[in-house]
């Protein structure tokens, strides 16, 4: 494995109950400070192969090694996984009673440990940098979903993490509120924060991303340069699919 990879998929199946073969035997890796971007429609197994990174599901077989260690070894400390792999998800997931600021200092006194001093720091810190500094003391109803997907980028970024998972970041937000939050995502891609972005922004990942991989059921269909590959695809489904998408 090359010095300069930070996360290798090899051979990744995740079945479940009822013989639902979400991901069927997948391979690829992340280079440090890489965004790669998946896409697929619908049901293809998108969600499943992030899930199975920061291992919220158990892959039933196969290898992922991150940052020269298996995590899919059975002695490995989730917690630690999870404090280095951030996950935005698309419904955000926010705590709703929870202030703009609890919800970012929360982790950090629970899982990195932090004196809550030094937590609110730090949060204060992430939440500056991505606009929010008049929201600290807001509650996740009182945003608008382009800043709550933003607190909930806040969140995870606080953690310092080593690599960052975005599940359709912008697949909740009224259209106006999306450019808002890809700026956010551009933003992380020039400071060099290495990323796997889910997304059916077609144009915004062939600008962003360095890699491209297209799944369907389960598969991976076709990966390569995310521009290169976006623009001239060799597969014929992976044609289909991006004109259909781009059609939308
Ligand atoms: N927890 C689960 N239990 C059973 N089936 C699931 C579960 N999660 C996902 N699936 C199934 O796995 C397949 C892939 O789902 P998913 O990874 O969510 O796809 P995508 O994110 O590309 O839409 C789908 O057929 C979905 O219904
Ligand atoms: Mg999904």
């Amino acid at each position: 494995m090359s010095e300069d990879t930070l996360l290798k998929v090899e051979n990744l199946h995740k079945v479940f109950p009822g013989n639902v073969y979400a991901v069927n035997g997948i391979n690829f890796e992340v280079k440090n400070k890489q965004v790669v971007v998946i896409i697929g429609a619908s049901g293809s197994g998108k969600s499943t192969v992030l899930r199975c990174i920061n291992r919220l599901e158990v892959p039933t077989d196969g290898n992922i090694i991150f940052n020269g260690k298996s995590i899919t070894d059975k002695s490995v400390d989730l917690n630690q996984v999870r404090s280095e792999i951030g996950f935005v998800f698309q419904s955000f997931e926010l705590f709703p009673h929870l202030t703009v600021l609890r919800n970012v200092t929360l982790s950090l006194e629970m899982v990195r440990k932090m004196e809550p001093k030094d937590a609110e720091a730090k949060a204060i810190e992430v939440l500056s940098d991505l606009d929010l500094t008049d929201k600290f003391d807001a509650y996740p109803g009182q945003l608008s979903g382009g800043q709550k997907q933003r607190v909930a980028i806040a969140r995870a970024l606080a953690m310092n993490p080593k690599l960052m998972l975005f599940d359709e970041p912008t697949s909740a937000l009224d259209p106006e509120l999306v450019g808002y939050v890809l700026d956010t995502i551009r933003m992380l891609a020039e400071k060099g924060m290495t990323m796997i972005v889910v997304t059916h922004q077609i144009r915004f990942a062939e600008e962003v991303a360095d890699w491209a991989v297209y799944m369907t059921e389960g598969k991976i269909v076709e990966q390569g340069h995310a521009k290169e590959m976006l623009r001239n695809p060799k597969e014929e489904r992976t044609k289909q699919f991006l004109s259909s998408t781009l059609n939308k």
